[in-house]
């Protein structure tokens, strides 16, 4: 691919912005050594204002979302891609999030270029665990585990039932809930079909995945063989 256009496709600039970068010398390889445009390099051997390219396609990343931020490109208010570096949300292929946590969800959120990882991830055919912390405005009833395993509760307004999810009280108005599918607003619906109502909710991981001391609104990379930890079994909580 020529360097103009694996360059504009991480996000750096339009073609023609490009290629005026290439004219000012702010493209060099990894001596300081100023690249022509139509020179031939690997992606690792290149550098702008000095830096290293942003990862090639395959990118791969985690948020920890604060509340009040919305997993949209296009919205009122604050969005989710308004805390990673402003070049990401001009790449081609484009980053998307994985999913979606509503504005007033925080915690774990992944972002990828790889749209067949993506369908992966959140086909239910998959059934990667996404751990919940929910804090609720009344006291568990002590029904809702068994409610909520049963792959019988249905949500209003749908006509297939949930698959079994988990529930393990953390205290009278907190739970841990582990689901396997990704329903709209699905957490919150859950409880109100069990008479609660959730005040707080907060995704701690996803198969694999977690936080691990990623700070509220911090984000970082995450290697393609890192993100395959999603597909394990095993809780990350
Ligand atoms: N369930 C919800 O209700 N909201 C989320 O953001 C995620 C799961």
């Amino acid at each position: 691919m020529r360097l103009v256009r694996l360059i504009a496709n991480l996000g750096y600039g339009s073609r023609r912005e490009v290629a005026m970068m290439f004219r000012e010398g702010r493209i060099t390889d990894a001596d300081g050594e100023v690249l022509y445009a139509d020179d031939k390099r690997e992606h690792h051997e290149i550098r702008f204002d000095g830096e290293p390219l942003d990862p090639p396609a395959g990118l791969c990343l985690m948020l920890n979302k604060p509340l009040g931020v919305t997993c949209s490109a296009r919205d009122v208010g604050r969005l989710v891609y308004e805390l990673l570096p402003e070049r990401f949300s001009l790449r081609n292929p484009a980053l998307s999030t994985v999913g979606r946590l509503d504005r007033e969800t925080s915690g774990l959120l992944l972002f990828t270029d790889d749209g067949a990882l993506l369908h992966r991830i959140i086909s239910p055919k998959s059934s990667v665990a996404k751990v919940y912390e929910a804090e609720l405005a009344e006291d568990l009833r002590g029904d809702e585990a068994a409610l909520f395993a049963s792959g019988t509760l249905t949500l209003e307004s749908e006509q297939t039932p949930l698959l079994p999810a988990g529930l393990e009280p953390l205290g009278p108005r907190r739970a841990r809930l582990t689901l396997h599918e990704g329903r709209y607003h699905q957490a919150r619906r859950m409880f109100a079909a069990a008479g609660n109502h959730v005040i707080g909710l907060h995704r701690v991981s996803v198969g694999g995945l977690s936080l691990q001391g990623l700070g509220i609104g911090e984000w970082r990379l995450v290697e393609l063989t890192e993100m395959q930890t999603v597909f394990s079994r095993g809780s990350a909580a």
